[in-house]
């Protein structure tokens, strides 16, 4: 590789700091990834990951030469030429991202900035004039300040969990934000290797056929912070469009998935993220739309359209448990097997998963409940100690004595079951299924699909 290698700060190993620390490590550069938290930063020396990301591991192995991590912020900014902020923005109750760790973050980058040239990069999803705020810390902390060598810049990551490596390595764009042409020019120099698809693809995710480069797009600060939000919300809009369209489907016999893929050819509409089912999940979209929302209201402006896709995600989180009522009436007493709780396959990451509120609420009608993940298992252990359900070891366990499965997470695994009989043991043959998992032609007992009459 005849990469020209900087030095690169991540601050945050979150999934986006991770996957961002170790891809660009993995494209040559010399990185360090920096967490406040110990025992992460333990693990991550000990070359364990704290995340599941399908193929993670073996990127890590194979760019450990030029990776170490750190909790010292001395130890890793002063030398970094690019300093990347990728910590979390959680909701506060009113919807707005708590930016609370990424002022920790520019602070403390700001008190260990050298003198040079240093391009302060924020990953993070953040209100528009985070960046100009973000700016206006390091000015206010930095021991020593330039205003023309600390450089901001807003280079959003859009890349999802389960094929974060794929999305990191042939993206479709690269956005880099900046009011300072140095500093788009310096992350232009950094990405490179990706901007060029100089590098050797990993074996283990292979160049997608037909994919060529990515799309450079450079614009102002604020533009590059609107395009992440405008992105996701477009996006949530999508799925809550086609969760809206599937329930007239099922009032009038037709069926959503026919009538996506009859629109989806239409190259001004695109073919994904037109899966109906329970309502997205995930620790983005929820937090996205209420963030932009709330942003809204901040100026007085009103947000129908995404206010709209929110309430649809809602009322569609209620549609399963309400297929479940027309078919075995009182849930009370009723036993019922969920497959998946992770937000989506591939993934054990739990945050705002359709398959919580499910439990949640079929618990509190009285159902006992057994849930089964192929990953996700010992993550909910420690994150829904709040909800009543029991663990089953396999998806088969998990139905056994049930009077009805409802699919969650289209797992492969769950793809790999017979589902041309009813599965052993069930008491009474009906399948809920959210994610198209069980064959169309399959004759057994009741299946039941979202945006599907029977
Ligand atoms: C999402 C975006 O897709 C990424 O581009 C973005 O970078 C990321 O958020 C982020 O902001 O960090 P992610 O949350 O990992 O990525 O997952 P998605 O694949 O987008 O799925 C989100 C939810 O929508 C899942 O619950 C999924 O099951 C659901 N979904 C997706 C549908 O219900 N229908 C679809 O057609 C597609």
């Amino acid at each position: 590789q005849d990469t020209k290698a900087l030095q690169v700060a991540v601050v945050g190993t979150g999934y986006v700091g991770l996957g961002t620390a170790i891809m660009l490590a993995y494209l040559g550069h010399q990185v360090v990834g920096l967490d406040v938290d110990q025992e992460k930063v333990e693990m991550l020396q000990r070359g364990e990951l704290p995340i599941y990301e399908p193929h993670l591991d073996q990127l890590l192995q194979d760019s450990s030469s030029r990776l170490r991590w750190t909790t010292d912020y001395a130890s890793a900014i002063p030398n970094a030429d690019v300093i990347f902020i990728c910590v979390g923005t959680p909701p506060l109750p009113g919807g707005q991202p708590n930016l609370a760790y990424v002022a920790d973050a520019a602070q403390s980058i700001a008190q260990n900035l050298n003198g040079k040239l240093q391009v302060v990069v924020n990953k993070s999803t953040v209100p528009v004039g985070t960046g100009d705020w973000v700016a206006r810390l390091i000015e206010e902390y930095a021991i020593d300040y330039h205003a023309n060598r600390y450089l901001v810049v807003s280079n959003p990551e859009f890349l999802r969990e389960g094929t974060a490596l794929g999305d990191s390595l042939y993206p479709d764009r690269i956005v880099l934000g900046s009011d300072s042409p140095a500093g788009i020019d310096r992350l232009v120099e950094l990405y490179q290797p990706l901007l060029d698809q100089q590098f050797e693809a990993p074996a283990y995710v292979p160049r997608p056929d037909g994919y060529t480069t990515p799309q450079l797009v450079t614009t102002s600060l604020s533009s590059a912070e609107m395009i992440k939000y405008a992105a996701n919300a477009f996006l949530a809009l999508k799925i809550s469009f086609a969760n809206e369209i599937a329930g007239l489907c099922e009032c009038v016999d037709a069926d959503i998935q026919e009538v996506t893929r009859g629109i989806g050819y239409d190259q001004r509409i695109g073919p994904q993220f037109l899966s109906a089912g329970a309502g997205w999940g995930g620790s983005c979209f929820g937090k996205d739309t209420a963030a932009l929302i709330s942003i809204g209201r901040e100026y007085g402006y009103t947000m129908p359209i995404l206010t709209a896709a929110v309430e649809v995600n809602q009322r569609q989180r209620q549609v399963v448990i309400s297929k479940l009522q027309q078919h075995l009436h009182r849930l009370k007493g009723k036993r019922v097997a969920v497959l998946g709780m992770a937000f989506k396959p591939n993934t054990d990451d739990l945050r705002d998963a359709p398959a919580h509120d499910c439990i949640a609420r079929l618990a509190d009608l009285g159902v006992q409940v057994v849930a089964h993940d192929p990953v996700a298992m010992p993550r909910a252990r420690q994150e829904w100690g709040h909800l009543r359900y029991q663990e089953a070891a396999s998806a088969a366990e998990a139905m056994r004595g049930a009077d009805a499965v409802i699919i969650m997470t289209e797992w492969d695994e769950y793809r790999q079951i017979d589902w041309s009989s009813a599965p052993r043991g069930m008491r009474n043959s009906l399948v809920i299924d959210t994610r198209h998992v069980v064959p169309d032609n399959c004759t057994m007992g009741v299946v039941e699909r979202i945006g599907r009459r029977l």
